[in-house]
């Protein structure tokens, strides 16, 4: 089984150390620990006791429509009312049908008649000790001025745009102008390659990329720029007309005449007067890229009613989140978690939503924590493999800060070892913070399993219970719900409003991913998430990770096979098996074992090279920790490389299990050797 996450900005400070454990399995099953929500907590909290969150779980379970339609009445805006509240034809699913709604009103215009007009909206810290704050007011200018300048630039209602940035406040602006006009937008992440980025500006076709001359990571520029070029070049992404670039480090770089803009030159002239563009509830809203187990990334489609609805009561239940609350998620908006706890959950919410581009280097480990007493942070939201690096690098950082703005901690991306969990509880927390522990992924657009603060008793390594409205459940390959303790396949079983609602232009693949692997029992569909997990005899959820293709290295989701065919586009590479090894801060590392063509002699200089050449197809991110060279990769004899085998190896550990169907002893005998 495979441990596997998302992704969070911090993470880059990663290094190994042996002194801290990794979760295993055993210590997960073994923890018992119980700690009851914070007393005092539940008085202004939105839901305040078990009971309450048990009652609203059975409301929805027994009335799932009536639920989510209550709900999107009450806390949302609509141009228009739906309907039909859901349209299910497994698998694909509507919320909402008929109903029209803009998110970008939701999360702008409507505060603006209210005393937020004034409040700060997103705080920005960004890394070579700029700031910025802009209010609803002030964001909602700047938003419809880029709506405007997109509109000038060609982009019409339905058309994608491509979002490749830094984490600047324009990267939300942007994600809300195209919100605004009904222009979908994928955003890739800025770790990317130009390869990477190529790729997904093709299947997306998109018209307009807005990007910026470079970013800030760790006392360096990121040429993002340069990137954009690279993979325009020789008609790349043939769709892309214009590139809109944000000046932010002002370093020198080529600007083509016709197709680049500056974004403060057409935003000096744009109108702030852009009315939000009235969508249907299901037209889409973003389109995600995510790895899954084949070579290719896919398209993850959001919509826009559900999504809206579905961020907001999450981020409003299980953060609690309040007027008076400065919340600060770490995370990048090239990823799910910015997009949904970044950007639109929060000021859905009406919340002050903080961004920073910086993240902990040698030169100022400490800087979060920097963060948190400048701006008296109340909830803090991370990933246990940033937890795990905090660690690492000493309490001695956290004694001369204030941390004690502090009153609600999160975390998302990995399973989170109950060591690591204590240590957030009582260093960061102050033993005085509840965790809320989020499972969910770039599919299901918000939290699945999560504890709500006020109201449940959570365990160190549990994402404790469903959201009100998702009924999870533990079953076999063949759908039959396994007992209490027992492992198996982590599935969900009715649509909830944030569903994913295809693989963009590839339906087919949307079904055989997700619906497929699990026989319908009953006519009755079952959401296959790809991870495993065992519910405990509480009804806990305790999710182990992945059990497919998909690693997570410093909570970032990779699939193998992407890091495989980015090892084989190398002339010196025949053949290529990618696995992961377990690493104590980084969660996961890549093992990648290579055989090389005929002529080719292995070499460090050569494993440098392939390394590099991963970071060029891929990104950083995706850099192998290790390379391996063998004469052959231990296969079946139909032909199939036995990846658990090579887990195994990877690890250090001894092999285990069936290696009768091994083609070829000797192959194994060789790896043992150290190849
Ligand atoms: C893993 C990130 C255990 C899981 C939001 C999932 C988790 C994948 C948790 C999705 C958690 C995420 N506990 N595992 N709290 N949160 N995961 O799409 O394996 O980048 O399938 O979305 O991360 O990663 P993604």
């Amino acid at each position: 089984m495979f441990l596997d996450v998302s992704g969070l900005t911090i993470v880059y400070v990663l290094i190994e150390i042996q002194s801290m454990k990794r979760p295993t399995i055993e210590s997960i099953l073994k923890e018992k620990r119980l700690f009851q929500p914070p007393a005092g907590f539940s008085e202004n909290a939105h839901i305040k006791s078990l009971e309450q969150y048990k009652q609203l779980y059975e409301q929805a379970k027994a009335d799932p429509q009536g639920f989510w339609a209550d709900l999107a009445a009450q806390e949302l805006h609509w141009f228009e009312k739906w309907t039909q509240v859901l349209d299910w034809q497994p698998p694909f699913v509507k919320w909402f049908v008929g109903g029209k709604m803009n998110i970008s009103y939701n999360c702008l215009d409507r505060h603006l008649t209210t005393w937020r007009r004034n409040k700060a909206a997103l705080i920005w810290e960004g890394e070579p000790g700029d700031s910025r704050t802009l209010t609803y007011a002030q964001l909602h200018r700047e938003v419809c001025q880029m709506a405007n300048v997109f509109k000038q630039l060609g982009v019409q209602k339905g058309d994608r745009v491509g979002i490749y940035m830094p984490m600047i406040p324009e990267a939300a602006i942007a994600m809300l102008a195209c919100a605004r006009i009904g222009a979908p937008h994928t955003v890739v992440f800025g770790g990317f390659s130009a390869e990477a980025l190529k790729d997904r500006l093709v299947d997306a076709e998109a018209k307009l990329v807005v990007t910026a001359d470079g970013g800030w990571r760790k006392d360096a520029i990121v040429p993002l720029k340069v990137q954009v070029d690279k993979a325009l070049a020789n008609d790349g992404a043939p769709s892309v007309e214009n590139v809109l670039v944000v000046k932010r480090t002002a370093q020198e770089i080529k600007m083509e005449p016709g197709r680049d803009h500056w974004w403060h030159d057409l935003q000096a002239t744009a109108s702030p007067d852009c009315p939000a563009e009235p969508m249907d509830s299901e037209d889409m809203l973003f389109i995600l890229y995510t790895s899954g187990t084949t070579g290719k990334p896919k398209g993850v489609v959001h919509t826009t009613g559900g999504y809206n609805l579905y961020t907001h009561m999450t981020l409003k239940w299980a953060f609690d989140i309040q007027d008076t609350d400065v919340y600060w998620c770490t995370a990048d908006v090239g990823w799910i978690t910015g997009h949904s706890y970044i950007v639109y959950g929060p000021l859905s919410n009406g919340a002050t939503s903080l961004m920073y581009e910086g993240a902990p280097r040698p030169s100022n480990p400490g800087c979060l924590w920097d963060v948190v007493e400048k701006y008296g942070v109340n909830i803090f939201y991370t990933a246990p493999t940033a937890i795990r690096a905090f660690i690492k690098m000493g309490e001695h950082h956290l004694l001369s800060r204030n941390l004690s703005s502090l009153r609600l901690l999160g975390t998302v991306g990995e399973p989170i070892n109950p060591e690591a969990w204590i240590w957030y509880h009582r260093i960061i927390g102050g033993e005085r913070c509840p965790i809320v522990d989020t499972w969910w992924q770039t599919e299901t657009g918000g939290f699945m399993l999560t504890p709500l603060p006020a109201a449940t008793p959570t365990k160190p390594g549990s994402a404790t219970l469903p959201f009100p409205g998702i009924i999870a459940d533990v079953v076999d390959l063949e759908g039959n719900p396994v007992a209490d303790n027992q492992g198996g396949y982590l599935v969900i079983r009715h649509p909830w409003p944030s569903m994913m609602r295809t693989v963009y232009g590839d339906p087919d693949r949307f079904r055989r991913t997700y619906w497929e692997h699990i026989a319908p029992k009953d006519g009755q569909y079952l959401y296959f998430a790809g991870d495993g997990a065992r519910r405990d005899e509480d009804g806990y959820f305790w999710v182990m990770g992945r059990v497919d293709d998909v690693i997570n290295v410093a909570g970032h989701r990779l699939g193998t096979m992407e890091i495989e065919s980015a090892l084989v586009s190398h002339p010196a590479v025949a053949e290529a098996a990618v696995v992961s090894k377990p690493d104590p801060v980084k969660g996961e590392d890549v093992v990648a074992f290579v055989t090389l063509e005929g002529s080719q002699n292995a070499s460090d200089q050569l494993k440098d090279e392939l390394k590099q050449h991963v970071v060029q197809e891929i990104g950083a991110i995706a850099r192998p920790g290790e390379i391996r060279f063998t004469d052959a990769l231990p296969k079946t004899r139909s032909g199939k490389i036995m990846r658990r085998l090579l887990r195994s190896l990877a690890g250090g550990q001894e092999i285990a299990g069936d290696t009768s169907t091994l083609e070829d002893r000797s192959v194994l005998d060789k790896l043992r050797g150290g190849a």
